[in-house]
């Protein structure tokens, strides 16, 4: 195996400062929605990058689960790695890697809470099964095995058997407010069409960007 001679040219389409939405979440959403138009594979997961108040990096695979004109929601444990790091420093950032379609949108901003009503109400929309595993994990931290684990879930699956599991205190949504949207369209010799939109005193900028 020769990893350095996997390369592939990137020829599917361009990406014009004309046909740019003027609102950066306007534009994500047509890129979104064609995604999930075209049925590809875990259109809403994100790489979501978080930094340790020591300053320490970390990224790890999140759902998206809601998009409005303040930004994106995701939802977790809030007693995880991610969400201690977001305690201590609340600059995070998104990745999508849209690569069937030759395309990324790298997200930067802070992360607020989402208010505990708004996460229980998603909470109460979920799968009985998501909800009890939401009780059941103490996510992050070690186990000593897949034994412990089930024996964590069927404790608390024998807590709600007669009542339906409330929402957790230590789970819930976290909303991604940018500053920072980049649009990235694969072109061939790898000149390819990158457009940021940064926020200017209230105001979004469009830049192109060389590749
Ligand atoms: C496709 C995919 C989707 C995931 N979605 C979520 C999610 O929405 N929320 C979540 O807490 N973890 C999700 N995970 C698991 C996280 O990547 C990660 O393992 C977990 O949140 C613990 O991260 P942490 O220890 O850095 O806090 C997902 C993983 C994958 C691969």
């Amino acid at each position: 195996m020769n990893i350095a001679d996997y390369r592939r040219e990137y020829t599917q389409s361009g990406l014009n400062r004309k046909d740019l939405a003027a609102d950066p979440l306007k534009q994500f959403e047509r890129w979104f929605k064609q995604a999930l138009d075209s049925d590809y594979p875990d259109a809403n997961a994100m790489s979501l990058s978080t930094v340790s108040a020591e300053g320490k990096p970390s990224a790890r695979t999140v759902l998206l689960k809601g998009l409005d004109d303040e930004g994106f929601t995701f939802f977790t444990n809030y007693n995880s790695a991610k969400g201690q790091d977001i305690a201590g420093n609340n600059q995070v950032a998104l990745l999508f890697p849209w690569l069937q379609f030759e395309r990324q949108v790298r997200i930067s901003g802070t992360v607020e809470m989402l208010s505990p009503e708004a996460s229980a109400e998603y909470f109460l929309s979920r799968p009985l099964g998501s909800q009890l595993g939401a009780w059941a994990s103490d996510q992050s931290k070690t186990i000593a095995s897949r034994e412990a684990l089930s024996d964590q879930f069927n404790a608390i699956a024998e807590r709600f058997k007669d009542r339906s599991p409330t929402t957790p205190e230590h789970w819930g949504g976290y909303k991604v407010i940018p500053e920072a949207i980049e649009f990235w369209q694969g072109r061939e010799s790898r000149l390819h069409d990158r457009f940021e939109y940064r926020l200017v005193e209230g105001l979004w900028e469009v830049h192109r960007l060389q590749p």
